[in-house]
């Protein structure tokens, strides 16, 4: 356990060329970076940018919280973040859920390969083969009118995108998810989990009386 929590703190990085020059996809990075960073003004997609660094710094600094970041020179251009759900959520009943919570490039930054870099490098992270790393994904969260994109086509985009690191969708009867058809739950066990951790997460997946369809996978 001491060996798996190193291993989750201990940073890397990588360099990715844009057209806008040169990112450094780096993590899980400390609090102290994410202080001293300054935070794209445009990173406004799920809060104001000031509060959204401070969430980030927060989450950096719980036992089980990781952040990554895109650095440009000094400043934070996007990010993705991994900690344990929500207490009141029903997937905090399992010890081994860790929620991919957030992903966000700045406007000016999309589209060069920076998200996909983001979820590449967290996903290399050994630690996270010992968890069943899940991600809620709500239509609400979504940027449609930034990307030109239908809700149906942000959904397609962000289930492949989710997908290159091995997420999959799946089926649940959790209300938060139900409440919009295009919301979208998403899985992904790591190697180091076991049989116990598939029937625990299934059982999470449906909760009402009589589901059937239990641990269907969508595509
Ligand atoms: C989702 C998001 C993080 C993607 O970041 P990004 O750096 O633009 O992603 P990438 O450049 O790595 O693109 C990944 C893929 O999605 C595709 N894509 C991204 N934006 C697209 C758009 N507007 N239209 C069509 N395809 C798009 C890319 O073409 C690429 O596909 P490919 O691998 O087949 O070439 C970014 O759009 C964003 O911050 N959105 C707002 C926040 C959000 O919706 N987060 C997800 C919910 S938590």
């Amino acid at each position: 356990m001491e060996n798996r929590k190193q291993e989750e703190k201990e940073e890397k990085r990588v360099a990715l060329q844009t057209p806008r020059g040169e990112v450094s996809i780096q993590g899980p990075v400390s609090t102290h970076l994410i202080e001293k960073c300054t935070f794209h003004h445009e990173l406004a997609n799920f809060r104001p940018p000031p509060r959204q660094k401070e969430a980030l710094i927060f989450i950096a600094g719980l036992p089980e919280g990781m952040v990554y970041t895109a650095l440009y020179g000094g400043s934070i251009i996007g990010y993705t973040t991994f900690h344990r759900p929500h207490k009141f959520s029903r997937w905090s009943r399992h010890p081994r859920i860790l929620e991919l919570g957030t992903i966000e490039v700045a406007p000016e930054w999309r589209r060069y390969g920076v998200g996909k870099k983001l979820l590449e490098v967290s996903f290399a992270n050994p630690s996270l083969e010992e968890y069943v790393v899940i991600t809620t994904e709500f239509s609400r969260h979504w940027d449609l009118r930034g990307s030109c994109l239908s809700v149906w086509q942000y959904q397609k985009m962000l289930t492949k995108l989710f997908g290159t690191v091995g997420m999959q969708q799946v089926h649940t009867d959790d209300p938060s998810i139900l409440e919009h058809p295009a919301n979208v739950l998403m899985v992904r066990f790591g190697k180091n989990t076991g049989a116990r951790d598939r029937l625990l997460f299934a059982e999470l997946q449906f909760e009402k009386e009589g589901s059937e369809a239990r641990a269907v996978r969508v595509t």
